[in-house]
């Protein structure tokens, strides 16, 4: 990919000499003049956070970088200006607490408007700042545009407080009461906070930040513990008491040992570590008059185990009604009851001795409702025609869409989530118990005959999954559970008939996001498998990317989060999110390199089957292609290279042949023989992407030592996983050839034909696809790449069995997420309906059917492959939003030989479209853009070239191999067609 982009370069810049297509048409100063007052930077980044999206930055780093996109300009007839770029740029960074001037770039002459790296005085620990910053582009400069952030605590040291708990109660409500020192205004009030497993912050009776749920995110403590930081300032300043309360409510999370211990394979040794729920807090207020004050949690605090008995992330939780105090985090509030005890001083978490940290959380937080996700995309809304499920873009709060009685009243959300659900107008006597079950299947196995009024639990495998509430007797009363979420789309209301659906209201929970991507073809079946990509990827963004959210597992695996990656950061903003990821996995890592399957490490082996560890340098890739942030890279360059080592070492006492694994082609349809083969491959893949990286930092003595051995390694594999009786890779399943196939140089070219000839026979012999999540996730790219598009359509688009419609049209469930297995045989009876490993062919909707690849946002190729066959396909609507804005695509097919492609570039940006031929070893004939003829052919012979010049467009070549024509563009908006014969 890299090559072809800087081949175009080359031919580009000689094509432009040749043509001398003028730049200064892309351009009209006289006109933009007039607008360039109006224009500003919009979409503002400081690190990876939109300040549109978050007004409260909160930053734990010395060299931050800002990014910004550049304001659309329109002509005088209201047209979008083509080809707006960036000529310079001026940031001013000031201290608000200080005024001081942190930082001047001055005016810089510089097209960049991403990742400018800081480089001013020294930042402060809680320390509120402004970015000032305005662009320039040729004849104008932006307003000035001004966005706010601040520092967390530096250094540990900046901690006065004491972790606080106890040891002999399940002490979840701490409380303590504040006199204001001073009586002036506050100027700031800024409270730093981490409770773990979870926690929630409350001031005079109020929960601060409702939405935000399951807070912190879970890590493993001991190696780095997450805070948080609000900005309390206006919630004091409103409250103009002279004594205020706070109060926190305490969860177990993933600090109680159960969820240890209920794993798969549980390395209770770890569960050992961890005692009961613990808070640390720090409240720093700064008064108008320059009083400053601190409350730090110690053993002053009160405590007492609260209504709230008994709660874990999978079995759920038990609220007593009867327990309630109100305002129990108020300074009026005495308790009628002496249950009240001070709090004893517990041990940090964090095992500082053995280099363990103390760090914000910089990924944003779970939460519910609206705010847990912003919808940045600008097309469609709601769901398609025909695609089952609920709405991503209604608010996140679904409500059942039925209800019926079988022991106990059952409610169907009609999709699929990760949540909980509040039932309200409870009235029945006091001590009436309630309890809500949660499934994602009504299925019951008869003999021979399904039963469709059962509640499905054997998914949830060996936890108990029950929400439990004990009334007061007051009458209308409400139950939400806390502190635990389940995957589920039936709730059973057991104790309690007289419920109906309006008084259920069930919450999506996830890490806070933005919805970025939008894809929507002409076909429901691949509408419904991007519906359901959408809906198990949020289902398993809990703070990391979990594998399900239903049974007792839900862990950080790594091979899951590899395979997803590249697809959700099509999808969401989580750029954070992987960050976060990517340091668990690093803080992770053993002094010899090793990497393990699941972050925090809780189920299988260290070092990670490969194509577990490859999370590491596949992730890292992602992150860098879609944001072009090269500090990324930077940071974890070593990590990765030590984890390539790492394999390289195993791989010495074993060569490829008998290369080391764990789970081969995990929930292939078909085991592939040689499991070796599918490790030897993630290995491959690891060191060519670590050739990638090293060439992006420049580090050629390395570009040189790992190409050289790849290309040993690359020569190895085709010597030992060849089958020459069979020409093709190992036992010729469609697993090996594929992985074959996929690897850059690894089958000689001579044999690529046969081997690939060989896939395809199988797949037409079968019907279908027979491989698991690694070998899916390669063979929809590889079959666009190799002339097989319409193949990799029809499998894409079957509903049979394997296949991803074959989730959602069956017999048991339209499923509105994605599967764990191909099917639910008898066999597979625990497996999951919400998994996101299978989500990989997400990638190949956007880079191949929308032709969108970001190339890290230099020059971008927009090159959607066509079917021959209409009949598959012939709409595509598909939009990215990224850091330097939207990019879309939008074609149609109206007949076999003609094409409309609808594109949008974000300013500051170009792009290299490319239109592959319509017809089998077909040539273009005409194409048009913007209705007026840009090239056309009378010929066969004849040379097709740019016959105009017109804003925005550079050049155009036309590759006479393979017949694909290529345009290089400017930024702007532009509607092509093109006939081809
Ligand atoms: C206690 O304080 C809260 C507000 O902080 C107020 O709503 C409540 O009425 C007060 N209760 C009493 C008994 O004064
Ligand atoms: C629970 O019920 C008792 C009466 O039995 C009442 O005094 C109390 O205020 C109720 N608690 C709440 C939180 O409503
Ligand atoms: C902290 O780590 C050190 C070094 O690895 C170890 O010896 C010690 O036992 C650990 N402390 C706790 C409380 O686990």
């Amino acid at each position: 990919m890299k090559l072809t982009s800087e081949m175009f370069q080359i031919i580009i810049l000689l094509l432009l000499s040749i043509y001398n297509s003028n730049g200064d048409t892309v351009r009209n100063t006289d006109i933009s003049k007039q607008f360039g007052s109006s224009i500003r930077p919009c979409h503002v980044r400081i690190q990876h956070v939109d300040v549109d999206t978050h007004s409260d930055v909160v930053i734990d780093t010395y060299k931050p970088h800002f990014s910004w996109q550049l304001t659309d300009e329109y002509d005088n007839e209201g047209h979008l200006i083509k080809g707006i770029q960036q000529i310079g740029y001026h940031i001013l960074v000031h201290s608000i607490t200080t005024g001081q001037l942190m930082w001047d770039s001055g005016y810089v002459q510089s097209s960049l408007s991403t990742h400018i790296h800081y480089a001013g005085s020294l930042f402060t620990s809680d320390t509120r700042y402004s970015l000032t910053m305005r662009y320039f582009t040729v004849g104008h400069e932006s307003q000035w545009y001004t966005a706010r952030f601040r520092t967390a605590l530096f250094s540990f040291n900046d901690w006065k407080g004491q972790w606080i708990g106890n040891n002999d109660i399940n002490m979840n409500q701490l409380r303590t009461v504040i006199k204001r020192q001073s009586s002036s205004m506050i100027r700031s009030a800024t409270a730093y906070i981490s409770g773990i497993g979870y926690y929630q912050l409350y001031i005079e009776g109020q929960l601060i930040d409702p939405s935000r749920r399951l807070d912190v995110g879970w890590t493993t403590y001991q190696q780095r513990t997450l805070y948080v930081s609000y900005d309390l300032t206006s919630v004091l300043n409103n409250l103009d008491m002279q004594l205020f309360g706070i109060g926190i409510m305490l969860g177990q999370g993933w600090y109680n040992r159960q969820q240890w211990a209920i794993g798969l394979g549980p390395r209770i040794e770890l569960a050992k570590e961890y005692g009961p729920p613990r808070a640390l807090l720090q409240l720093n207020i700064l008064y108008e008059d320059n009083t400053n004050q601190s409350i730090v949690t110690d053993s002053s605090w009160l405590g007492r185990e609260g209504e709230h008995r008994f709660d874990s992330v999978y079995m759920g939780t038990t609220m007593d009604l009867r327990a309630v105090r109100l305002c129990w985090s108020c300074a009026n509030f005495t308790d009628p009851y002496p249950t009240w005890f001070n709090a004893s001083v517990l041990t940090s978490p964090v095992n500082f001795t053995a280099g363990g940290q103390f760090s914000l959380q910089i990924m944003d937080p779970i939460r519910i409702g609206p705010n847990a996700l912003h919808i940045a995309t600008s097309g469609n809304r709601g769901l398609p025609a025909g695609v089952n499920g609920a709405s991503l873009t209604d608010g996140g709060v679904l409500k059942p869409i039925s209800q019926d009685a079988i022991n106990g009243q059952v409610f169907d959300l009609g999709q699929n989530i990760a949540g909980w659900c509040k039932v309200s107008s409870l009235s029945a006597a006091k001590s009436t118990i309630i309890q809500l079950r949660y499934a994602e299947l009504r299925y019951s196995r008869g003999e021979n005959n399904i039963d469709f009024r059962g509640i499905y639990y054997e998914n949830l495998q060996s936890i108990a999954v029950m929400d439990t509430v004990i009334l007061n007797g007051t009458g209308n009363e409400t139950f939400e559970p806390l502190f635990t979420y389940h995957g589920f789309r039936y709730v059973l209301v057991n104790g309690y008939d007289n419920v109906n659906k309006d008084d259920i209201e069930c919450y999506l929970a996830h890490s806070e996001t933005r919805l970025i991507g939008n894809f929507t073809s002409s076909n429901v079946v691949l509408n419904q498998i991007q519906h359901n990509i959408l809906w198990s990827q949020l289902s398993n963004s809990m703070s990391l990317p979990t594998d399900c959210p239903q049974r007792n597992e839900r862990r950080g695996w790594l091979g899951d989060a590899a395979l997803s990656i590249d697809e959700v950061l099509y999808n969401f903003d989580y750029v954070n999110f992987y960050l976060n990821f990517l340091t668990m996995i690093a803080d992770n890592q053993s002094p010899d390199g090793a990497v393990s399957d699941t972050v925090p490490f809780a189920v299988g082996t260290s070092p990670a089957d490969p194509n577990w560890g490859t999370a590491y340098a596949t992730i890292t890739w992602y992150l860098y292609e879609h944001t072009g942030d090269v500090t990324i890279l930077e940071k974890y360059y070593l990590g990765i290279q030590a984890w390539i080592d790492c394999l390289t070492n195993k791989y010495k006492q074993t060569g490829l042949a008998h290369m080391f694994y764990n789970y081969g082609d995990w929930a292939a349809f078909q085991q592939p023989q040689n499991a070796s083969l599918v490790s030897s491959y993630a290995y491959l893949h690891d060191v060519y992407t670590f050739i990638n990286i090293s060439q992006i930092l420049n580090h050629t003595d390395n570009v040189q030592k790992y190409t050289q051995f790849y290309q040993q390694l690359s020569e190895e594999f085709h010597r030992v996983f060849y089958n020459t009786t069979i020409d093709a890779y190992s036992d010729g399943s469609q697993t090996a050839n594929t992985l074959a196939l996929s690897l850059p140089n690894v089958v000689p070219v001579t044999l690529r034909d046969i081997v690939l000839k060989s896939l395809i026979d199988e797949i037409l012999r079968t019907g279908y696809f027979t491989g698991g999540i690694v070998s899916v996730a390669a063979v929809y790219p590889l079959l666009s790449k190799e002339g097989h598009h319409d193949l990799a359509l029809q499998l894409a688009l079957s509903t049979s069995c394997p296949s991803y419609g074959y989730m959602f049209r069956n017999s048991i469930q339209n499923a509105t997420t994605t599967w764990e297995q191909w099917n639910l045989l008898p066999d597979q009876a625990g497996s999951s309906l919400n998994h996101h490993m299978f989500n990989s062919i997400g990638a190949w909707f956007y880079r191949y059917l929308a032709g969108i690849h970001l190339n890290a946002l230099k020059t971008i190729d927009i090159h959607p492959r066509m079917s021959y066959s209409i009949d598959l396909l012939d709409h595509i609507e598909a939009e990215v939003v990224t850091i330097k804005g939207i990019v879309r695509v939008e074609w149609k097919r109206l007949a076999v030989e003609s094409l409309t492609l609808s594109v949008t570039i974000p300013n500051n940006l170009d792009a290299i479209i490319s239109f592959d031929p319509l017809i089998k070893n077909g040539r273009c004939l005409e194409l048009i853009c913007n209705s007026e003829i840009l090239s056309i052919r009378q010929q066969a012979d004849e040379h097709f070239i740019l016959l105009r010049t017109m804003k925005g467009i550079i050049s155009l070549m036309e590759n006479s191999v393979t017949g694909t024509v290529s345009l290089h563009v400017m930024s702007g908006t532009y509607t092509f067609q093109t006939y081809w014969q």
